[in-house]
């Protein structure tokens, strides 16, 4: 196996971290802006304060790793809220009235913003939205989501039905990048991580050369369901993990937890349906024809990205050849795949991790969430190289 980059946290001192807490708790600027109504506001403010109070060398450390080729980043001991929110038991938070979620959010979009990335949300995913809560949802407890727990998530990589090429518009084109900021993970569950590269080398090139070539299908993943408003294709599962929103078509939409608490309220319906699209640099908000969960046919699982690296799509399940020596590529490269161990990243409270989302595959064990409000609770966002930067490339 190919040696893998390194995966130590940067860490925050704490003095550095108390100081830019308390700035990032004095923004006064976001009024009932949430993330996905101005998120432009939580990545120059949360940036703002970062840079002022970061040290000079971790903000110079952040600068260099984008030019370094190294696809992943963790830093640990960031700001985190002042009080106790619980893990929300239901998928979604009530955005709009939980105040203590913003110094998570301005760490999450100030760090995207000092990273030169621009966050990303699609239609068909997490309903519009930016923030994708990873929290246990009991009714979805044995889906292969970011919802579910009691099934291992296989090694894969996220949205591998959307656009592959270079000039896809980011709303439609597959996240360059997963960033993740951790709220609470006492079961010290850990994400773990494969480089393409590594898989590469363990691979035969006719292998890889068929992989290259525009003879697979990919099905969207099982977390995909169209925007709320557009379709009414959401099904309320009520547990004790509150309500869960599957795919199905026609039920009415469940309860959510009390208004006003951290585990759901009510959102307002004109904050549901489909209204991102003003305020998100890249929503795609416009529903699929039919609306039915998108596929792709005739597209490679392999490509090279601009800088010369490799880039993949793949979920288990999600993917079929559409000829015989497809097919034997796949099963090849399944094989491979499920003899290869990566490293392993921890995201706990207060930490933020990032991975490239094309250079790297990721999974998930299965495992036993702690009490409801207690479980393992990540925020996670897509994000893309800002068009600046792909515009003008460093020297
Ligand atoms: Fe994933």
């Amino acid at each position: 196996m190919s040696a893998l980059p390194p995966t130590v946290p940067i860490r925050v001192p704490d003095g550095a971290r108390d100081a830019a807490a308390a700035a990032l708790k004095a923004v006064a600027d976001l009024g009932s802006a949430v993330p996905d109504t101005d998120v432009r506001r939580y990545l120059s403010h949360g940036a703002r304060q970062l840079r002022a109070h970061l040290p000079g060398e971790l903000l110079q450390a952040l600068a260099a790793w984008q030019h370094s080729g190294i696809p992943w980043l963790t830093l640990s001991n960031l700001p985190r809220s002042v009080h106790c929110v619980p893990t929300p038991r239901a998928g979604f938070c009530d955005e709009y009235t939980e105040e203590r979620l913003k110094v998570p959010n301005l760490v999450q979009f100030g760090l995207l913003r000092l990273l030169g990335l621009d966050p990303v949300a699609y239609a068909w995913e997490n309903e519009g939205r930016l923030i994708r809560n990873v929290a246990p949802s009991a009714g979805a407890a044995r889906t292969r989501t970011s919802w579910g727990h009691a099934c291992q998530l296989a090694w894969h990589t996220d949205d591998s039905v959307l656009e592959h090429g270079a000039c896809a518009a980011p709303s439609a084109a597959i996240p360059h990048f997963l960033s993740f900021y951790g709220i609470r993970n006492a079961e010290g569950v850990p994400t773990e991580l494969l480089p393409v590269d590594t898989v590469l080398a363990e691979l035969p090139e006719r292998v890889a050369g068929e992989l290259r070539r525009p003879q697979f299908a990919v099905k969207a993943p099982e977390s995909y369901a169209p925007a709320r408003g557009a379709h009414n294709l959401h099904l309320a599962h009520t547990s004790s993990y509150g309500t869960h929103i599957g795919t199905h078509t026609g039920a009415p939409l469940g309860p959510y937890d009390p208004p006003g608490t951290a585990t759901g309220g009510h959102i307002p319906h004109s904050a549901r349906s489909a209204p991102y699209a003003a305020n998100v640099p890249y929503a795609a908000n416009a529903p699929y024809p039919g609306g039915e969960p998108p596929v792709r046919t005739d597209v490679p699982l392999l490509w090279t990205l601009r800088d010369g690296g490799s880039a993949l799509r793949y979920g288990p399940g999600r993917v079929t050849g559409q000829t015989a020596w497809a097919r034997a590529a796949l099963r090849w490269f399944e094989d491979c795949l499920a003899g290869l161990e990566g490293v392993s990243v921890l995201v706990g409270a207060g930490a933020f991790h990032l991975f490239d989302n094309r250079r790297v595959l990721h999974r998930r064990a299965s495992f036993e969430p702690a009490p409801p409000g207690e479980a393992r609770w990540l925020r996670r966002c897509y994000a893309t190289r800002s068009r600046l930067r792909l515009a003008a490339p460093p020297l």
